[in-house]
Order: structure tokens, then C-alpha cells, then sequence
């Protein structure tokens, strides 16, 4: 069938005095004024109470919270995916348009009717500034539930071409046998949605664990698939303790896969599980997963060095530093880093002018991290690079006092297998290592060989040669390479976003690809 030409979702500015700004502002007042908001559990399309609760706090003003949910525990769990095992018949049997049809509204409802409130749901609950929150909560929402449409529906036109004389081959691309169980992260709402979204469009259902530091955007995401016509039991929402949820999902014998982003160490333990209930289950269950990142810039001696700095910034201080892509290590050679006007001194220069506040001010380049443990663990990091021979040359510091803010912080270091070299840390931390100029193919396999991880990394570059020598060297390195720009900030249907190695299966989100892992084929081969 023929599709709604498919564009990214335009973005918005929201400057002060614009309808927008206005419109906005009225939902975060709101939001702020009526906290804190009860979100149940959803089972069945039913709001349960468990009767035990939990609290989103605000990161900006933590002494506030901003919602008060319901738990989950294993024998809701298992009630929500007997709920959605049986809602599953219907779903895989409706018309692929229909499905696309409730997609393609649950994005008109983000970009239009509920815009604002998600958009500040994500800001005050997972302190985003208005920026990050347009970015993700509303442009890269709608888009991966409208490119989601496109990408499955190309993928069903994928058939055999030859039929031997006298027959009729095609491929039915049939939703796995069971569930699939769904993690998502705090740090984008769009994940969150795409995490249950991509399953579920080919006629999976879903029991879905959201992050606790993001339950009022993720609830909102819920509320408006419920609005754009998905059936009871086709998304199950529930919240609550991971080990708990997570057990009674993969000790289940209709477990069919997994959709994950988060830490490493959880996938690799969830993957674990997965393998030692093996024999329960009637199929080999789909793992698919996001996860941690160490993420790189390359700086050639003949870069421009005006877009390098600014491309730094961006990617290491936005959203505090908070995306699994974000820059966290810097490689720059020795002649631009020191000298009189050079890297350092315009990288020093452009972070005097970055202010962080309170999101709902409206007007800061960064917010807190989101919780207290991220604090104290970026901190802590801090600390062990400065015993590890790192030289703070801006931040350093934190304050938790109200919110949770660490100040943007570059470390210096001379050993580029120092401690912030090699772990991610998650928070607006950058190590910079100034390599000597004529060890550029040398500090390719350094860049390649120092961590676990293969998420993103950039190269900046005028000279091509470079440009093709760090593509070569780098090959392994990460999932997403970017030649003159920042490693950040992958936009769906443009870059389709995924890393190797520990950073994840890399399945590519924003592309056909992932929805290939959630359907199993069946051929049919028709004789006349
Ligand atoms: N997709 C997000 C980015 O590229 C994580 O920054």
C-alpha cells in the first residue's frame, strides 16, 4: 500500500515570546504545580495498583518528585505476559496497515496534541534542556514510529524473484512465537518507544520495563499508542524492580527475545540468564541490544580547528553527557593542542560561556545528571583520574545540593590508558590525550585497541589521506563514524545508530535492519 511520503519531523525553536515557548512553558508549569502524578501499572489495557510504590524524582530539584508509580513484581509480571500472549492472536492477524495505521497516529499525537507534555515530561523528569527534549521526546519519536512504517513495510516487499515454472514462491514475515521483553534507559524517550515500538509494528507483543528515572515520559509514550488504537495487551507496562521483572520474563517458556539499551554489565548478565534457561524455551529467542560506550574524536594535525572545538563541546556537554554516543575521549595532536590560540585555549575559551541550571529555566546549555548515583559515580571517577596522573583543566566539581549538577570537566592526560581513558563514565567528563603529530597511525591503534567498547568516533580532517587512513584503521572501532562532525546526534533514516564489540549487537535502530531480527520467516512455496 502506499505510504504518507515519510520526512523527519521538522523542529522547532522555541524562542522566548514564540507560541511555542508558551505552550511549552504551560505544560512544565503544570507538570510542576500538580507533582507529584500517579502512574499505575498497565495490564491489559487496565491501570493496576500493586500497592507498592516508588518515586521520579526530579534531577534539577530533587527534593521534589515528580511522579509516584506502581511496582511490578514477578507475579504481575507473569500476569502481564499471559495478558499479552493472548492479545497477541489478534495483533499478528490485523493488516500490516492497520498496524502502521495506529504508528503513523501515535506519531501525529506526538508532534501535535502531545508535544508539550512529553517534551516536558523528559525535560523536568530526565533533565533534558528544551533543546535535547525537541530533539528526542518529539522529533526522533515520531521519526522512528514513521520511518518504522517504511523500513517494514520495504521489509515485506523483500520476496524471492524466481518462481519455476508452474509455482509461487513468497516469504511471510510472521511476528516471533511469544513475547518480547523490553528494557529501556532513562536517557531517550524515543528509545524507549522504539524499544517497544519496532517488536510490536510486526505483530509482536511486548511487556515493557521502563527505566524508573524516566516512568512519566515513557507512561506518556503508552498513553498515546493506547490513544492511537493499540489493543489492550499489545504493550505491557510494567515498571518496577529489574532483577525481579526481568527473571519471571526469562524464566518464561514463551521468552521469544529481548530489546534492550542499556549497560553492558546488565546485557551481558541478562544475556547469561537467557542462556541458562535455554531449554525452556520453544524457540532461540532474539537478543538485541544497546550498550555502553567510550567515544572517541580524532583530530588530524590538518583539521579545522574552530569546527573541532565546537563539535567537542557539543558532543561531550550535551545532556550533560548522558548519551550512550557521547564523546568522552579526545585525541589531539600535540602542535594544535598547546599552542598560543590553539585547541586547549579555544576549547577553555568556549566552555566559560556554557551555563547549567534548572531545565525549566529554559535557557541552559546543561542540566544535572539524573540521579545520585551517577553523581557520585562521575565524581568518584573524576577523583581516580586525578590520582591516575589526569590534570583537571576545567570542572572538576559537582554540586548535589538541589539538583544534581557536575560542571563540564576536561581532564589532560599524558597515558593514554589512564582510568577516564578506558571507562565510560556517563557524565559530562572529557579526557583529552595530545598525541605527537607523527604517531597518527599509532594513535588509530591506540584509539582501537583501549576499550572494550565500539559505539562512535569521529575523525576531523582536511587532508583526505588522513581522512581514508583513520576510516581503514578505525574499521573495528566503532558502530558510527563521522568525518567532521561530532559522534552524536544520529538522526533516524539519515544515520541508522547501532555499536559492535561491548557496545551491542548492533542491529542498527533507525533502519530495516532491526526489524529483521523481530520477525521469522516462513516461506511458501505454491505448486500449481
Ligand atoms: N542516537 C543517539 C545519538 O546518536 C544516541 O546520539
Amino acid at each position: 500500500f502506499g505510504l504518507p511520503r515519510t520526512l523527519n519531523e521538522p523542529m522547532r525553536n522555541y524562542e522566548p515570546k514564540s507560541s511555542d515557548r508558551a505552550g511549552l512553558q504551560a505544560a512544565v508549569d503544570s507538570m510542576l504545580a500538580s507533582a507529584p502524578f500517579d502512574v499505575p501499572l498497565i495490564i491489559n489495557g487496565q491501570a493496576v495498583q500493586s500497592g507498592k510504590t516508588a518515586q521520579q524524582l526530579n534531577p534539577s530539584n530533587h527534593s521534589q518528585a515528580l511522579c509516584r508509580y506502581q511496582e511490578a513484581d514477578a507475579n504481575l509480571t507473569r500476569k502481564a505476559i499471559d495478558g499479552a500472549l493472548a492479545a497477541k492472536k489478534d495483533w499478528e492477524a490485523m493488516p500490516f496497515a492497520d498496524r502502521a495505521a495506529i504508528f503513523l497516529k501515535a506519531a501525529d499525537l506526538i508532534a501535535g496534541k502531545y508535544r508539550f507534555p512529553l517534551m516536558a515530561a523528559t525535560m523536568l523528569g530526565q533533565g533534558k534542556n528544551v533543546w535535547q527534549a525537541e530533539i528526542d521526546a518529539a522529533a526522533e519519536t515520531c521519526d522512528f514510529l514513521r520511518f518504522g512504517v517504511k523500513f517494514v513495510d520495504e521489509l515485506y516487499k523483500v520476496q524471492p524473484s524466481e518462481h519455476a515454472k508452474g509455482m509461487y514462491n513468497r516469504m511471510e514475515y510472521r511476528a516471533l512465537e511469544g513475547f518480547i521483553f523490553a528494557i529501556s534507559p532513562f536517557n531517550f524517550t524515543a528509545i524507549a518507544a522504539n524499544l517497544v515500538g519496532v517488536p510490536t509494528l510486526v505483530g509482536n507483543v511486548a511487556v515493557w520495563k521502563p527505566s524508573p528515572m524516566a516512568i512519566y515520559s515513557n507512561y506518556l509514550i503508552y498513553k498515546i499508542f493506547e490513544e492511537a488504537g493499540m489493543p489492550p495487551g499489545v504493550i505491557q507496562f510494567v515498571p518496577g524492580p529489574a532483577e525481579e521483572i526481568a527473571t519471571a520474563a526469562i524464566e518464561h517458556k514463551f521468552f521469544a527475545g529481548l530489546h534492550f539499551t542499556g549497560s553492558t554489565h546488565v546485557f551481558r548478565h541478562l544475556w547469561k540468564q537467557i542462556a541458562s534457561n535455554m531449554d525452556k524455551y520453544t524457540g532461540y529467542p532474539r537478543i538485541v541490544g544497546e550498550t555502553g560506550g567510550k567515544n572517541f574524536h580524532l583530530v588530524h594535525p590538518s583539521a579545522d580547528v574552530d569546527t573541532a572545538v565546537h563539535q567537542a563541546v557539543r558532543g561531550a556537554f550535551e545532556y550533560q553527557g548522558q548519551k550512550c554516543s557521547a564523546l568522552s575521549r579526545l585525541y589531539v595532536p600535540q602542535s594544535l593542542w598547546s599552542k598560543p590560540g590553539g585547541f586547549k585555549e579555544k576549547l577553555l575559551a568556549s566552555l566559560q560561556s556554557i551555563s547549567q541550571g534548572p531545565v525549566e529555566d529554559f535557557k541552559h546549555f546543561m542540566g544535572p545528571v539524573i540521579a545520585k548515583h551517577s553523581f557520585d559515580k562521575i565524581i568518584s571517577l573524576i577523583e581516580a583520574a586525578k590520582k591516575d596522573g589526569g590534570k583537571i583543566i576545567a570542572g572538576g566539581t559537582g554540586d548535589d545540593s538541589k539538583g544534581f549538577y557536575v560542571k563540564p570537566t576536561v581532564i589532560e592526560t599524558t597515558d593514554p590508558r589512564s582510568v577516564t581513558m578506558i571507562n565510560e563514565i556517563f557524565g559530562p567528563v572529557v579526557t583529552i590525550y595530545a598525541y605527537p603529530d607523527n604517531e597518527f597511525e599509532e594513535t588509530c591503534h591506540l584509539i582501537d585497541t583501549t576499550t572494550e567498547y565500539a559505539l562512535t568516533g569521529s575523525i576531523f580532517a582536511q587532508d583526505r589521506s588522513a581522512v581514508v587512513k583513520a576510516t581503514n584503521l578505525l574499521r573495528n572501532s566503532s558502530g558510527m563514524f563521522y568525518i567532521n562532525g561530532k559522534c552524536t546526534g544520529a538522526v533516524v533514516g539519515q544515520q541508522p545508530f547501532g555499536g559492535a564489540r561491548a557496545s551491542g549487537t548492533n542491529d542498527k535502530a533507525g533502519s530495516m535492519q532491526v526489524f529483521l531480527r523481530f520477525v521469522s520467516a516462513r516461506t511458501i512455496s505454491e505448486s500449481f
